[in-house]
């Protein structure tokens, strides 16, 4: 490996007591919600950080479900670890969360059976934290149908001119004929979908799109586009363009995080070494576009100094992305980026992280979901705020750190 500096030597990683603590407030905080969401969920982001209940519409509703898995992990883990004492109280917790959990997958299969608002890409994001979690960790039938549901959904979105998947709206109309470097995170589920039919079609859509995705949202400067648009007729890759960052030719800080996790888990699905290089490259752009504290601004224009709001669920999600790559990589450069994940997630823990019920009932505040520019198309809404799949990847960084896991992506 090339010799690599790190430019945040010096800074404190997360240290094993500090991983306890934060997962024991994130599972208490789940707990606390679990009356308000088991029948409804978390909406995609909280208002003056505060999240409302939904129904299960949103793309995001998965993540919720998720966080609700990984405190029954942490539940589990903590009953069997500790001996006699407390055992059976925490157990009691873990059966809790199991039951919750349940609940939602009974939703997300009712959800999927009736294609209520399953037209775009992001089964993945629903049906990878929600039903694949509870298939690995608790057998559910049911939420193993769900799932393969989700994955012969995902593949009607695929087209074989230009060989992606689209993400969004109808699929006859070339404004809607891109990719978006999300979906990277979706893909799982149609490998998961492979291993567990032996059907080799989800695979083979999956490794397609990958590779038209990594061939055209890396840019030469290792920044990467958000979506990319192809000619409807011939496939070709036309031209780049944000939809959430601050302009087309900027990098909009959770794409980038997307690309980190994505680049790792492309990897891991298809052994491909030229991957391990995209990685470090996209990583490394991220590193070097981070402020002082390693929590980036909404978009990796932007810098201290500037005023933006900030996107902590990128680094949340990024910190994912560099603990799965760091698996497959050589000890020295694998240490590099764990040790690196450790500084973003005590990062996240000292100045992000929530403290007390009573300021928000999320985990991470200071996440940006969709902020307008004079240059993007996107909405305003969830800007400094706490989101979703903030608090789920913080969560998942933090079991990651703690034990071996064996990951639902
Ligand atoms: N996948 C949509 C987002 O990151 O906002």
């Amino acid at each position: 490996m090339e010799e690599k500096k790190d430019k945040f030597a010096g800074y404190p990683e997360i240290s094993n007591e500090e991983i306890d603590a934060a997962l024991r407030f994130s599972c208490g905080q789940t707990e606390r919600n679990l009356p308000q969401f088991t029948e409804r969920f978390q909406n995609a982001y909280s208002v003056n950080n505060f999240y409302e209940p939904i129904d299960n519409t949103d793309w995001t509703n998965g993540f919720w479900t998720g966080e609700i898995w990984l405190s029954y992990e942490y539940c589990m883990d903590m009953a069997e670890k500790k001996g006699a004492d407390g055992k059976e109280a925490r157990l009691k917790r873990a059966e809790a969360f199991k039951a919750a959990a349940s609940v939602q997958v009974e939703s997300f299969y009712n959800r999927i059976k009736n294609k209520i608002e399953v037209d775009h890409h992001d089964m993945g994001f629903l049906y990878t934290p929600s039903c694949v979690a509870a298939y690995k960790l608790t057998g559910n039938k049911k939420a193993r149908e769900a799932a393969l549901l989700a994955a012969d959904q995902l593949i009607t979105r695929y087209h074989p001119v230009g060989e992606f998947i689209q993400a969004w709206g109808p699929m006859d109309a070339p404004e809607n004929y891109r990719l978006i470097i999300d979906c990277l995170l979706n893909l799982p589920l149609l490998y998961w979908a492979t291993e567990e039919t032996g059907d080799g079609k989800y695979r083979e859509i999956a490794e397609r799109h990958i590779h038209t995705a990594v061939a055209n949202v890396i840019r030469e400067d290792d920044s990467t586009w958000h979506t990319f648009f192809f000619d409807m007729k011939t496939g070709a890759p036309d031209h780049g363009a944000t939809c959430q960052g601050y302009r087309d030719g900027s990098a909009w800080a959770r794409g980038q995080a997307w690309g980190v996790y994505g680049m790792a888990c492309a990897y891991r699905y298809t052994g491909r070494e030229d991957y391990i290089e995209k990685f470090r490259r996209v990583t490394e752009y991220y590193l070097n576009h981070l402020p002082k504290d390693l929590i980036p601004y909404w978009d990796l224009e932007f810098t201290d100094g500037d005023e933006q709001p900030r996107d902590s669920s990128s680094a949340a999600i990024a910190a994912c992305g560099l603990l799965e790559m760091s698996k497959y990589l050589k000890e020295e450069e694998a240490a590099y980026y764990a040790g690196l994940a450790r500084k973003m997630v005590k990062a996240l823990y000292d100045r992000y992280a929530v403290r007390d019920a009573a300021e928000s009932n999320g985990l991470v505040l200071h996440a940006t979901y969709s902020n307008h520019s004079p240059y993007n198309t996107c909405n305003h809404y969830g800007v400094d705020e706490c989101n979703i799949w903030g608090d789920y990847f913080y969560m998942e960084a933090l079991t990651r750190l703690r034990k071996e896991w064996n990951q639902y992506w």
